[in-house]
């Protein structure tokens, strides 16, 4: 997928991230010059999507180095942590925070030395995410061609993983991209995501930029499209995956999982490997997000609830690795899925 808007661009010494609360209605930058901007702009989801945390994250470093350019080792852990707050369940944050700390080691009492170098790591992580995210647009084709044959095909989708969460071209959005590239895709279905709404406001901009046809569909017509088999093969992306291979992603997914697993229909999820967390056995184990229930009550300042009905708001769900037709990151495919095959491959 062409990224026909910047999502984000380091420009003199400041970030700015396009504001996706306010898409598709408005284009427009926030800009962030210091962490606890950057803090701010992943918590109040300015900028959201796992890899696109991570990514940002190593800016929110960038920003905090060049601001303190005198301090200590203790300081930057301490500023690396307090970042690493900003959101729970996406690991790629964490990664991304942490390779920081590891790679500061060396330039204990020389930040300034630092800074240059973590500017150019930055700049250099938005090509592994390029690269990483064709190769993953190249293995899901591949797969789709085996489980479904070469002709055209109807794709199904949840949540936003395309240029906007995920760098250029996208994840799971990315496959159905480049299949879209291949002539080979007859209709995406991108679900509209309650309560946040990143698909029917971000999915379909994409969507629409790039001119893939697509109808947008409520999650409560997930099981009447896959059981009249209107759906061929179903994407999603990932927050955090554990070593089982159970997948923490936006909420509903799991449900659409199990629906798919009722109606054989396969359940891809696609991400790369800075969201499997490897220190995890199950899903158990991950920290789901609760967000402000007013996301649920209200929609665009409007409140739709009744005064005094409150509401409950989990921002993911773990999706069981038994439902997951496969994994695919960018070193290759988890299938099946299991931990024998996960280590293997995220390893290698
Ligand atoms: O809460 P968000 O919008 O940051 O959620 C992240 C997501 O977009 C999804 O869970 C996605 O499918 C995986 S991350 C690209």
């Amino acid at each position: 997928m062409k990224e026909l808007v910047k999502a984000l661009e380091w420009k003199d010494e400041a970030l700015y991230l396009i504001d996706q609360r306010k898409l598709p209605l408005e284009e427009t930058f926030v800009k962030v010059t210091t962490l606890e901007e950057c803090h701010g702009a992943i918590k109040d989801m300015v900028v959201r999507g796992a890899p696109l945390i991570g990514f940002t994250a190593i800016y929110g470093m960038v920003l905090w180095i060049k601001n303190n350019r005198q301090a200590c080792l203790e300081e930057l852990n301490k500023a690396a942590d307090y970042l690493n707050t900003a959101r729970p369940t996406a690991v790629n944050l964490e990664y991304e925070v942490l390779r920081i700390k590891q790679m500061a080691v060396e330039y204990e009492g020389r930040f300034d030395a630092f800074y240059p170098i973590i500017e150019e790591h930055a700049k250099a992580q938005m090509q592994v995410l390029a690269d990483g995210n064709l190769a993953m647009a190249k293995l899901g084709a591949d797969e789709l061609e085996k489980r479904c044959g070469g002709g055209k095909l109807n794709l199904m989708t949840l949540c936003n993983t395309g240029w906007l969460a995920c760098g250029p071209m996208g994840t799971a959005l990315g496959v159905i991209s480049h299949m879209h590239s291949l002539g080979r895709v007859e209709k995406a279905y991108p679900s509209e995501t309650r309560p946040y709404l990143q698909g029917i406001r971000l999915s379909s901009y994409e969507l629409t930029k790039e001119g893939i046809p697509h109808d947008i569909v409520v999650e409560g017509a997930h099981s009447f499209l896959l059981r009249n088999k209107m759906v061929d093969a179903i994407f999603i992306g990932a927050d955090r995956i554990v070593s089982n291979g159970d997948t923490a992603n936006k909420v509903g997914s799991s449900s659409l999982a199990i629906v798919a697993k009722h109606y054989g229909i396969p359940f891809y999820v696609v991400a790369p490997t800075s969201s499997f967390d490897l220190g995890s056995e199950t899903g158990d184990e991950i920290e789901i997000e609760m967000r402000s229930q007013d996301e649920v009550l209200y929609c665009g300042g409007t409140r739709l609830a009744p005064e005094g009905a409150t509401a409950w708001n989990p921002s993911f769900d773990v999706t069981d690795a038994s439902l997951i037709e496969c994994i695919i990151c960018e070193k290759g495919l988890i299938k099946p899925v299991n931990k024998e095959n996960l280590l293997k491959v995220v390893n290698s």
